[in-house]
């Protein structure tokens, strides 16, 4: 057991060093909106001009950033995904938008949106086609990154449909070079390694010397088992995914789906406190236009945007579990902590969590100061180690804090026994 964690510990050191794609981009997760989880391929502008892929749908989602304050609250990327192009390249062999529905054309797009001092992402893929069928960019990465960099891009999502697994990285490392020889700072939004894992484990020292930010695992839906089976497969991965995580490069666990249909309010704070725990790159792929006001004020919640970005930039990890909570903490700058504390029992009503079993408690001794942001802000004021403090976490949700310890020099105390049975609160097995 010694011996497995002393290796994990090693690699986890290893890879630490191991530089971010350096072109000064994502020093924090990047945040924005993303067009794909909830307008997906609708193509139907004749049928559903308020929903279907077009320029409208990214002016009026621009609009509506600057005017409802999300640009303000820190979303400043709007993003376009899959379904924009045409069917076929123009006689330069250049990717061209859909004529009918982007009858402007992408510069034109680029720069409303840049006039709204928010920032412009487009989407393409490594292999032949993308994952839709449109035009990929295999043997056009050059001309590809020089057409991006022309329409004024500054974020390259780049899918890994139909592509042969064996290329992904060389593919992924290529169109990286022809983005940073175009010149122009545009972050590249990677989805290698979930291309890769049917496979084998991907190289995450390359992925994070390429990419500002990848995608592990499946497609999120507007669903909770959804969101849930991204954070346990990122729990199950962490040892291998978090220590690639860091300031230039973040791990992605997909699109927000906080403001649509399936997922409750409890579940979207879930959702909303676990991204934060995560460092994970913030896009929200719903309706601007039409948003409940409870979803946009967690959306906005500065608090836990100030959990996602602090700029030490450690992603958080699942510390315990036990009785159907499991816990996750993330190092904060100056010492502090967040704690997310999650409720998977989705039968009965709330349940009670005593404060003091959480792994990262250790830091209140002697004393700390405990401030909750879900499910709502709330002073907890100064606690110690014996604190005998208890929360009550709603089904499928969570109860977020920070902590700061008040010690000076906390550091000197060692790290407690959890599995002592002397212990009282044996509520929960530490990873
Ligand atoms: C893949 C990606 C999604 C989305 C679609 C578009 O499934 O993982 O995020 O971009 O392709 O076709």
């Amino acid at each position: 057991m010694c011996s497995v964690v002393f290796l994990l510990a090693l690699s986890g050191v290893m890879l630490h060093g191991a530089a971010a794609l350096d072109n000064g981009l994502a020093l924090t997760p990047t945040m924005g909106w993303l067009h794909w989880e909830r307008f997906m391929c609708n193509v139907d502008c004749a049928g559903d001009p308020d929903n279907c892929i077009s320029e409208r749908l990214y002016m009026q989602m621009a609009d509506v950033m600057v005017k409802e304050g999300w640009k303000d609250a820190g979303y400043q990327y709007v993003c376009i995904d899959d379904c924009w192009p045409a069917p076929q390249r123009d006689a330069q062999g250049r990717l061209q938008a859909d004529p009918k529905r982007f009858p402007g054309g992408m510069k034109k797009l680029s720069d409303y949106v840049h006039s709204k001092g928010l920032k412009f992402g487009i989407y393409a893929d490594v292999g032949k086609s993308t994952c839709a069928g449109y035009p990929g960019s295999l043997g056009f990465y050059e001309t590809d990154a020089q057409t991006f960099a022309d329409w004024g891009v500054d974020l390259l999502k780049f899918d890994g449909c139909f592509m042969d697994w064996t290329l992904l990285g060389e593919g992924y490392m290529n169109m990286s070079k022809a983005l940073n020889k175009t010149g122009r700072s545009i972050v590249y939004s990677c989805e290698w390694p979930l291309y890769e894992w049917p496979f084998h484990q991907p190289n995450y020292t390359a992925i994070r010397e390429t990419c500002n930010h990848w995608r592990n695992y499946a497609d999120v839906y507007d669903s909770w088992s959804s969101v849930k089976s991204i954070v346990d497969w990122t729990a199950s991965h962490q040892n291998i995914i978090i220590p690639a995580a860091g300031p230039g490069g973040w791990n992605d666990p997909d699109m927000l789906v906080i403001g649509n249909f399936g997922l409750s309010h409890d579940q979207q704070e879930s959702q909303m406190a676990l991204w934060a725990i995560m460092a994970a790159p913030l896009f929200m792929s719903n309706d601007l236009r039409d948003i409940c006001p409870r979803s946009k004020e967690l959306l906005q919640n500065r608090h836990i945007i100030e959990i996602n970005q602090d700029p030490l930039g450690k992603q958080g990890s699942c510390t315990a579990k036990g009785n159907s909570f499991h816990i996750w903490e993330r190092p904060l700058s100056n010492n502090r902590q967040a704690v997310a504390v999650l409720n998977l029992q989705e039968i009965g009503g709330p349940r009670q969590f005593a404060i003091n079993t959480i792994p990262g408690w250790r830091i209140c001794n002697p004393k700390c100061e405990v401030i909750q942001i879900l499910p709502r802000y709330k002073d907890l004021s100064v606690q110690t180690l014996q604190s005998q403090l208890v929360l009550s976490v709603n089904p499928s949700g969570t109860t977020l804090l920070t902590i700061t310890p008040i010690s000076k020099d906390h550091t000197r105390f060692p790290r407690l026994q959890w599995n002592n049975t002397s212990f009282r609160h044996p509520q929960v097995t530490v990873l």
